[in-house]
C-alpha cells in the first residue's frame, strides 16, 4: 500500500469553520450557557457530550439561530462563520439556516413524497432553474445521504413511509440538498435502533468530506467512534474541548475524568 495515499488530514491544521467567543444564553432568569468559547473546525466532526440539561443542545441551536425562534432565550457573545458575525443584524436567519443545516433527534420527514422532501429547500431557495436541475440536485443529495439506492425506484413515495433510519437519512438528504457548509445534528441516532445507527454513524464519517458536522451526542462510545474533536458540557460551561482520542483518554479536567469514566452524569 502506498503509505502517501493513507495520511489522515491532520486536524490540528485545520482552520476554524466557526467560532464562538463568550456565548451567553439565558431562558427568563435561567442561566443556561455561560462563556463559551470554542473553535469549530473545519471538514471535522465536532461532538458535544455531557449530563443531561447541560446546554448541548442550546448552543448548537445557537450556531444557525434557531434560538432566534425561541421567546425567552437571550443569546449574547460572538459568533462567526468564516470570520462573518452570524448575529449581525444584515445576516437573514433564513439564508443561514440554508449553510448551517440541522438534523434532529426524532426523523421529521414533511408529509410529504420522498422527492418532494428533498426539494423543498432548493425549490424555496431558487438552487434549480429547471426539473432537470431539481432533479439532479436530489439524487445528489440522496447519494450523498446513502438513500439513493434504496430509494430510486420510489421517488414518489411518502417519506413518513420509509424506515426510521431511512427516514433519519432522508432529513440529512434534505439538510443537505441546499449545500450547506455545516451540518448541525441533535442526537441524530437516538431514535433509532443499533443497525440504523451503525448505518449513519459510517454516513457522518463519509459526510466530512464535504461538510463541517457538529454532533450531539449522549452516546461516549458514538463521539469516540464519530468525531476528531470533543466538547464536554457541565452545567451549561464548556469544562473541556480538545483531541477526541485526548478527551477520552487523558482528559485534563477532573469533571471531565468523572464524567467519561460514569461517575457523574
Ligand atoms: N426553551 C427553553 N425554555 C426554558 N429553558 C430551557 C429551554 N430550552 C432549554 N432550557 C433549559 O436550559 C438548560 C440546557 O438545556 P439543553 O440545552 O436542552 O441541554 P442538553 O441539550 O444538554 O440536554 C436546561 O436547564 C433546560 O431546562
Ligand atoms: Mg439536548
Amino acid at each position: 500500500m502506498n503509505v502517501m495515499t493513507v495520511v489522515e488530514r491532520d486536524v490540528s491544521e485545520t482552520r476554524s469553520k466557526m467560532d464562538a467567543r463568550g456565548v451567553q444564553v439565558w431562558y427568563g432568569d435561567k442561566h443556561a450557557l455561560k462563556d463559551v468559547d470554542v473553535a469549530i473546525l473545519d471538514r471535522t466532526v465536532t461532538a458535544f457530550i455531557g449530563p443531561s440539561g447541560c446546554g448541548k443542545s442550546t448552543f448548537l441551536r445557537c450556531l444557525n439561530r434557531m434560538n432566534d425562534t425561541v421567546a425567552s432565550a437571550r443569546v449574547m457573545g460572538k459568533m462567526t462563520m468564516d470570520g462573518q458575525d452570524i448575529y449581525d443584524p444584515r445576516v437573514d436567519p433564513v439564508q443561514l439556516r440554508a449553510k448551517v443545516g440541522m438534523v434532529f433527534q426524532k426523523p421529521n420527514p414533511f408529509p410529504k413524497s420522498i422527492y418532494d422532501n428533498v426539494a423543498y429547500g432548493p425549490k424555496i431557495h431558487g438552487l434549480a432553474r429547471t426539473k432537470a436541475e431539481l432533479d439532479e440536485i436530489v439524487e445528489t443529495a440522496l447519494k450523498k445521504a446513502a438513500l439513493w439506492n434504496e430509494v430510486k425506484d420510489r421517488l414518489a413515495a411518502p417519506g413518513t413511509g420509509l424506515s426510521g433510519g431511512q427516514q433519519q437519512r432522508l432529513c440529512i438528504a434534505r439538510a443537505i440538498a441546499t449545500s450547506p457548509e455545516v451540518l448541525l445534528m441533535d442526537e441524530p441516532c437516538s431514535a433509532l435502533d443499533p443497525i440504523a445507527t451503525a448505518q449513519v454513524e459510517e454516513l457522518i464519517d463519509e459526510l466530512r468530506a464535504h461538510f463541517t458536522v457538529v454532533i450531539v451526542t449522549h452516546s461516549m462510545q458514538q463521539a469516540a467512534r464519530v468525531s476528531q474533536r470533543t466538547a464536554f458540557f457541565h452545567l451549561g460551561n464548556l469544562v473541556e474541548y480538545g483531541e477526541t482520542g485526548q478527551i477520552f483518554t487523558n482528559p485534563r479536567d477532573p469533571r471531565t475524568e468523572a464524567y467519561i469514566t460514569g461517575r457523574i452524569g
